[in-house]
């Protein structure tokens, strides 16, 4: 599958299962004094997981341009360094808005992966809640014995409150999470180390594509979880690792998202992709960055002296700096 057939298979697979498809939101955020960018597909929705708005339909599917820059969630140092962070990003998303919950989400990631994308069964993994004494909150064993009716019990990992417990910020909605993971290591590797040990290892090709959240709880401001008024379902999936884990390669930038823009910026540079662990970083900075500065600049934010536009320039300085060191551009 190209990247556009594997997210309008996203799309239509949702839809098929009642989904209202909605746009994406634009990546930058003015109407949330919490945050300057979208950081996840779940900000548009915010006022319908918390009850202040009520969502006008029960269920949605999405494809959200996502921004980790600043706040609490920023990849902007690992990016180029690795493979697969990015500082935008897009995040294939499904929303139960008080509808469906633990069941049909685990359920149907599962169909949507296995079925539709036939990504290999035995390379998956599932983390779920392991409990947090300081939030009081249990092990979340609802979602263990749902993934226990699909998968052996050796492919299942308890999480600490870090990985599996998904906050958007230092206050807003949250609760527990089932992340997925693919193992894409070449077999005679899988062989000498089982997955399930790499999993959350910064490994890059064990990588998390898909994180499933329980929205249950409001983070308020004194640290303390209030319980919503209802539960919901807000799902994340990481389009760029995905289609590196479906077309079968060992890096995102290797994928038709983009390999286009690798092989411009290595022609101006006159440079290999390949050739050299410094350039090749380079190139990769320049290739995610120039992505993030030109849908940005599009949504609306220009590069400038201060806050949100000061993040931008940040990321073209970035881009810049790495270009005049590493590639004489
Ligand atoms: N909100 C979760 C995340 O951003 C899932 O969409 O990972």
């Amino acid at each position: 599958m190209t990247s556009k057939e594997i997210r309008s298979a996203f799309i239509e697979f949702f839809k098929q299962k009642q989904h209202q498809f909605v746009p994406s939101a634009p990546i930058v955020n003015k109407d949330d004094p919490t945050l300057m960018f979208t950081n996840a597909g779940m900000n548009q929705f915010k006022d319908f997981f918390l009850g202040n708005k009520p969502a006008p339909y029960s269920r949605a599917a999405n494809s959200q341009k996502c921004l980790r820059v600043s706040g609490k969630h920023n990849d902007l140092e690992e990016v180029g360094l690795d493979t697969y962070h990015h500082t935008m990003f897009e995040m294939l998303g499904n929303w139960s808005f008080g509808d469906y919950f633990k069941q049909e989400a685990i359920a149907w990631a599962w169909e949507l992966l296995t079925e539709v994308y036939k990504l290999p069964q035995d390379r998956l993994y599932a983390s779920v809640f392991g409990g947090d004494e300081q939030d009081k909150l249990p092990v979340d064993q609802e979602a263990y014995d749902y993934w226990k009716g699909i998968i052996d019990e050796d492919r299942i990992l308890l999480g600490s409150k870090a990985d599996n417990f998904w906050e958007m910020g230092d206050t807003g909605p949250c609760g527990p999470c089932s992340e997925i993971h693919i193992d894409l290591r070449p077999q005679d590797e899988i062989d000498k180390t089982l997955g399930r040990k790499l999993v959350n290892q910064d490994h890059p090709l064990v990588v998390e594509i898909w994180n499933l959240v329980f929205m249950q709880f409001n983070r308020q401001a004194s640290g303390d979880l209030h319980s919503l008024s209802a539960k919901h379902i807000d799902t994340g999936m990481g389009f760029e690792r995905l289609a590196m884990a479906i077309q079968n390669k060992q890096s995102n930038y290797d994928t038709d998202v983009f390999s286009p823009l690798i092989e411009l910026v290595s022609q101006k540079a006159d440079v290999r992709y390949g050739d050299s662990r410094e350039t090749d970083i380079a190139i990769r900075v320049i290739v995610d960055h120039i992505r993030a500065i030109a849908f940005t600049i599009s949504d609306g934010q220009l590069p400038s002296n201060n806050k949100a536009g000061y993040v931008i320039r940040r990321i073209l300085r970035r881009a810049v700096r790495y270009g005049y060191t590493f590639l004489e551009l």
